[in-house]
């Protein structure tokens, strides 16, 4: 058994008439006309609870795509014991045994859930069906397929031998079992929480956003039926309140796998330390976090590849990618033909509902986030340093839509060049081209964040210049190009400061954190 390295996913181009398009117009249809249930996942059996969240489209919010069923404390208790009874035989399963079933669960999601996941996450996040096939389609298969390989080259790592001394490094799964918190934006993120602990030996319970239960869902059913065993991966919906009580104080909790906002990771670091001396190990804990991801123009930029950049990184999926683009520094000798191109290309965006495909954008996730987006657009409406030029317009009535919208802030602390806002939302920052220098060390210093970030010029010396004054203000650094879409086994992905661990998903990093090893010497 020998995983040869995986080729990424490739993107299905659903032309009118391919039968991806069929597939996935008949499943979007079921998925409207026939609200479901979904259940507890505890064990490997189902369990339904009184207390129900809905399911709902944000680009249409009376159309209820069903109900779940939200876990207490009662049954986060069975999960943990789920989890602890499943987790002897996971751990000793010889792991290309592991290794398979995830393997398989790749192949079932390409191929005859392909269209059925796609819907579940356009319908439920509102995603259109590029954004949709690039998550819960590639991006989820790639982490099922590098995830695996991964582990294989770090498991054959062995220490040296000496004259009648053999030594062995375990690779053995944490001592304990792991929590996973996983986010709405991508159901591939949610995917590679869980299963990047499992693959390596631990056993999981998973609590995905409230948000993102039904692609999530989907997700879980087809690692089942892959031949995941009961009571590895457990699927708990829940409240923040109740996950945070049960399951990160308990003694047994050993890792802790989150991608969300910044201030719950904080939460959650404070009170896994508040806890620390009742754990039976430390917990290890990986997270990526905010952004305040950046695009910086040199004067030598190209136009036109800056023009696409912004328009992508700051705009598809609405701006609700960790990595987008939400800040930008553009030289004054640019700005003018730049203004332009920006005016004329966003003019052509079309903001609606998933099922016309014709949409670039569609709605954002739900009431709150719409109502804290309107909130910053009214503080810069009332604001002396900062205007709204491009967009700014929001409407809810059947959908919680927000135009693509840029803004031009007179400083470069003003309050949207700093805040996460995780909408459709630019604002740029125009630098006299004299104040170059100064200007990037305000880009590397006026966030807390850390994540993605671009940079954008012809000439060599500046491109390098850039990427030193700016060598920890972004994870994943990009030049000319857009600062989204990293690829798995291409853009390990994540950031440091306030941006998370940068424990890189889609890493041998990544999965090495899910280990705990045991040296073995032994006198021959
Ligand atoms: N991996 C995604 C991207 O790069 C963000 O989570 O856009």
């Amino acid at each position: 058994f020998q995983i040869k390295v995986p080729e990424n996913e490739p993107i299905k181009s659903y032309l009118p008439g391919s039968p991806e398009r069929l597939a996935l117009k008949a499943e979007l249809d079921r998925q409207t006309a026939n609200p479901i249930e979904v259940p507890i996942i505890v064990g490997g059996k189902e369990y339904r609870t009184e207390h129900k969240g809905k399911m709902i489209c944000p680009h249409d919010h009376q159309t209820v795509l069903g109900e779940y069923s939200i876990a207490g404390e009662k049954e986060l208790l069975m999960a943990i014991e789920a989890a602890e009874a499943a987790k002897v035989e996971w751990e000793n399963m010889p792991w290309e045994h592991r290794a398979t079933i995830f393997l398989k669960a790749a192949d079932l999601l390409t191929g005859k859930y392909r269209a059925k996941l796609s819907a579940s996450c356009m319908l439920g996040q509102s995603k259109n069906l590029f954004q949709a096939e690039i998550d819960v389609i590639c991006e989820l298969a790639d982490f099922l397929r590098f995830n695996p390989y991964y582990v294989q080259e770090i498991y054959k790592q062995q220490p040296n031998n000496s004259a009648g001394v053999w030594n062995r490094v375990e690779y053995r799964a944490l001592d304990g079992f792991v929590a996973a918190i996983t986010p709405f934006n991508f159901t591939a993120i949610g995917g590679n929480l869980a299963t990047a602990p499992a693959m390596v030996g631990n056993t999981v319970l998973w609590k995905p956003s409230s948000t993102a239960v039904l692609s999530n869902y989907y997700v879980m059913q087809i690692l089942m039926e892959a031949g995941l065993p009961a009571g590895v991966i457990n699927f708990v919906p829940c409240r923040g309140v109740d996950f945070g009580k049960v399951v990160i104080n308990h003694p047994k909790m050993a890792g802790f796998h989150f991608t969300g906002s910044t201030s719950v990771f904080n939460g959650i670091w404070k009170q896994v330390g508040d806890n620390i001396s009742n754990y039976v190990t430390y917990p290890r804990l990986v997270g990526e976090t905010g952004g305040k991801d950046f695009i910086f123009a040199h004067e030598s930029a190209d136009i036109e590849a800056l023009t696409c950049s912004i328009i992508l990184g700051a705009f598809e999926y609405q701006g609700q990618k960790c990595s987008a683009a939400s800040r930008a520094y553009v030289p004054e000798s640019l700005w003018g033909q730049l203004k332009v191109r920006l005016e004329e290309e966003i003019a052509k965006i079309k903001v609606g509902d998933v099922r016309d495909f014709s949409n670039l954008m569609n709605a954002v996730i739900d009431q709150n986030s719409f109502k804290n987006i309107q909130s910053y657009l009214d503080y810069v409406k009332a604001s002396e340093d900062g205007e709204i030029i491009i967009g700014g317009g929001t409407e809810d009535k059947v959908g919680y839509f927000v135009e693509p919208t840029v803004i031009l802030a007179k400083t470069p602390t003003f309050k949207t060049m700093v805040e996460e806002i995780f909408g459709p939302v630019l604002t740029v920052y125009v630098y006299p081209n004299d104040k170059f220098e100064e200007t990037l060390e305000l880009c590397d210093t006026s966030t807390v964040y850390g994540l993605t970030g671009s940079i954008f010029a012809q000439d060599r010396a500046a491109i390098v210049k850039m990427s030193q004054a700016l060598d920890h203000a972004a994870g994943n650094f990009y030049i000319n190009d857009k600062p989204t879409g990293a690829v798995v086994g291409q853009q390990p992905f994540g950031g440091s400061r306030g941006s998370g661990t940068n424990d890189k998903a889609g890493s041998a990093v990544n999965l090495s954190r899910w280990m705990s090893q045991r040296t073995i010497k032994e006198t021959l």
